[in-house]
C-alpha cells in the first residue's frame, strides 16, 4: 500500500482516464476525492472503491467550466480538513469544428475548463503540498500538445501545449521539495472521449496499434511523476510520434500532422 493515508483528488473521475486514475490510486491505498458533473457515476465509483480497497472516498459534483467551481471544491475540502496530497487535473473534452463554427461562449467555457481550472486547482492545493513537503500533480495533457497544431478542434492542441509547459514550470519551481509535477501526454486512448466529441466513426477506422487502453497510460503516469519526469508520453507508437515531431524539420512535421489529422479531426461539424 504505497499511498496509505494520502488523499488523491481526481477531476473528470466519472469516466475514462480519470476513473482509471481513481481505481489505480485506490488500489495503491490512497483515499479518493472524485469530481465531475455526473454525480450518479461518481457515487457508484466511490462505492466500488470503498468495497474493493477499503479506502475512504469523497464525492464533489462540479462543472469545472464554471469559474466558481475550483474555489467551491477547495472550500469544501478545507472546511472538513481533508488534505489533497495528489492532484490529477484530468477533466476535458474536444470541441469539433473549425474556430468560427463554435461561438465565443463555447470557446470561453472550453478555456475555463481546459486551462483555468487546471491552473486554479493547482494554485489552491499546491501551498498545502509544499507545507507538508509532499505532493504529486499530474496534468492530463495530450500528444496533440507536442506536435504542430492542425485544422479543426482549434483550441485543443494549444490548451494541451499550455499544460505541458505549465507542468515543466511547476516541476522546476518545486525542485528540492517533496512536490513533483508531470504532464501526461497520451495519444489515442480508449475512453468516452471520441463519443463526446463525435469522432468515434472517424477514429474507429484508425489502426489498433495507434490506441492504448487507459490502464497502462495511467500506470505509466503514476510511475513517471514518482520519478520526477516532467513530461511523460505513454506507449511506443506515441513516443515515436513525439520523437518524429522533435526530430523532423518543422515544415515536414507540420505537413505530416496536416495530412494525418484529416483522418481523425472534424474540421466542419
Ligand atoms: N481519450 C483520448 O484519446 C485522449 C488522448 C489524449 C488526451 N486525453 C485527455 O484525457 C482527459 C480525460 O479524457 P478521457 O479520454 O478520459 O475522456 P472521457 O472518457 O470523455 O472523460 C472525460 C471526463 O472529463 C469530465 N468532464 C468533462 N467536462 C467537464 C466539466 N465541464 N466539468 C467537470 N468535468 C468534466 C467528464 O465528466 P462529466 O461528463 O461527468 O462531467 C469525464 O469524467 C482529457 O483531458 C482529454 O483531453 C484523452
Amino acid at each position: 500500500m504505497e499511498y496509505n493515508e494520502k488523499w488523491a483528488l481526481i477531476t473528470g473521475a466519472s469516466a475514462g482516464i480519470g476513473a482509471t486514475f481513481a481505481r489505480s490510486y485506490a488500489a495503491k491505498g490512497a483515499n479518493i476525492i472524485l469530481t465531475a458533473r455526473r454525480e450518479d457515476r461518481l457515487k457508484a465509483l466511490a462505492v466500488e472503491l470503498e468495497k474493493a480497497h477499503g479506502v475512504k472516498t469523497r464525492v464533489i459534483a462540479a462543472d469545472l467550466a464554471n469559474p466558481a467551481a475550483p474555489q467551491m471544491i477547495f472550500d469544501a475540502l478545507q472546511a472538513e480538513g481533508t488534505p489533497v496530497d495528489i492532484l490529477v487535473n484530468n477533466a476535458g473534452f474536444g470541441m469539433p469544428g473549425s474556430y468560427t463554427e463554435n461561438d465565443w461562449t463555447a470557446h470561453r467555457a472550453f478555456l475555463e475548463l481546459m486551462l483555468v481550472s487546471y491552473a486554479q486547482m493547482t494554485r489552491h492545493f499546491l501551498p498545502g503540498m509544499l507545507a507538508r513537503d509532499y505532493g504529486r500533480i499530474i496534468h492530463v495533457a495530450s500528444l496533440a500538445g507536442l506536435v504542430p497544431g492542425a485544422a479543426g478542434h482549434t483550441l485543443y492542441a494549444p490548451s494541451k501545449a499550455f499544460l505541458i509547459s505549465f507542468a515543466q514550470s511547476l516541476a522546476a519551481e518545486c525542485a528540492g521539495t517533496g512536490v513533483r509535477a508531470s504532464a501526461l501526454c497520451p495519444g489515442f486512448t480508449y475512453s468516452e472521449f471520441h463519443d463526446v466529441n463525435a469522432t468515434r466513426g472517424l477514429v474507429s477506422q484508425l489502426p489498433k496499434y495507434m490506441f492504448m487502453e487507459a490502464e497502462p497510460v495511467v500506470e505509466g503516469a503514476i510511475d513517471a511523476v514518482e520519478k520526477g519526469q516532467a513530461v511523460y508520453v505513454p506507449g511506443r507508437w506515441n513516443k515515436f510520434v513525439a520523437w518524429l515531431s522533435r526530430t523532423l524539420p518543422r515544415s515536414l512535421s507540420e505537413q505530416m500532422v496536416k495530412n494525418q489529422s484529416k483522418r481523425f479531426r472534424k474540421k466542419h461539424a
